[in-house]
């Protein structure tokens, strides 16, 4: 039987307020498991709004998100958080670390909701930390006296490598980047991307990212406008 695609959308339609007019509407988007893609698009056009519904955040207004085979949409609340934690590691704009929790602790976090990535995770490695440590470590943030530290009280580019180690770990299928390198030095920008290709390479996932970056374009075997796709973005609404 041949695999079902990472991702399929189908007539996708997105508003977020009825009184609200329409962000998004996707005829058709289908993504290749292990395939790497690069999304650009102007601020305000629907990149984080896109990677949302893919992720099952929120719900289309109209149409279908396939995940995997599984149309995520059709799925109560609750399945869709446990779907999320078990197959996409999703690094937010906003990185949406836990504040009251140290690094390694956000970082082993997903496998604390999901079993599978959990036991990926542990399979390669002695332990969970051990796990956590190998990702930050190749990020540069495997220093003993950052691990341990509130990430409160972190820089806002190390916030984003500890949830980059925090998408990666347990190895899930899909990870959606949104924006990762923004505030990224150029070293470790180069060092961010090798990694996450690294990775994603290693366990076959999928991997969509976001950015303004268009330097980064060329490392990506695909590229997508959003407003190539979105006929709202070509005046057609
Ligand atoms: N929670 C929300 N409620 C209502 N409208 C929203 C909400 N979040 C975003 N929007 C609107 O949806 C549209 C798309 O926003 P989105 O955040 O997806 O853009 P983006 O392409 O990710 O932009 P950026 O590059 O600045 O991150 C914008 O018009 C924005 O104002
Ligand atoms: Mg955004």
């Amino acid at each position: 039987m041949p695999q079902t695609a990472a991702i399929e959308v189908k007539n996708l339609r997105f508003r977020w307020r009825k009184a609200l007019p329409e962000v998004l509407r996707i005829e058709t988007l289908e993504v290749a498991r292990g395939e790497r893609i690069f999304i650009r698009g102007a601020s305000g056009s629907g990149k984080s709004t896109l990677l949302a519904l893919l992720a099952g955040v929120n719900l289309p207004t109209g149409g279908e998100v396939n995940i995997l085979g599984e149309a995520i949409n059709r799925l109560s609340s609750a399945r869709r958080d446990h779907y999320r934690s078990d197959h996409i590691g999703f690094i937010f704009q906003l990185f949406n670390l836990i504040p009251y929790l140290s690094v390694l602790d956000n970082v082993t976090l997903p496998c604390r909701f999901s079993r599978s990535r959990k036991e990926r995770a542990t399979a390669s490695a002695t332990s969970l930390q051990d796990e956590a440590m190998r990702l930050l470590a190749h990020l540069d943030m495997a220093d003993e006296d950052l691990i341990d530290r509130p990430v409160t009280e972190l820089s806002v580019g190390q916030q984003q490598r500890v949830a980059t180690a925090r998408a990666l770990i347990g190895a899930p299928e899909i990870i959606i980047a949104d924006e990762p390198t923004s505030a990224l030095d150029s070293d470790m920008r180069q060092a961010f991307l090798r990694l996450l290709f690294q990775e994603c390479e290693e366990t076959g996932s999928t991997l969509l990212f976001v950015s303004h970056d268009r330097q980064l374009e060329s490392l990506f075997e695909r590229h997508i406008a959003l407003d190539e796709i979105n006929r709202l973005g070509r005046g057609e609404a």
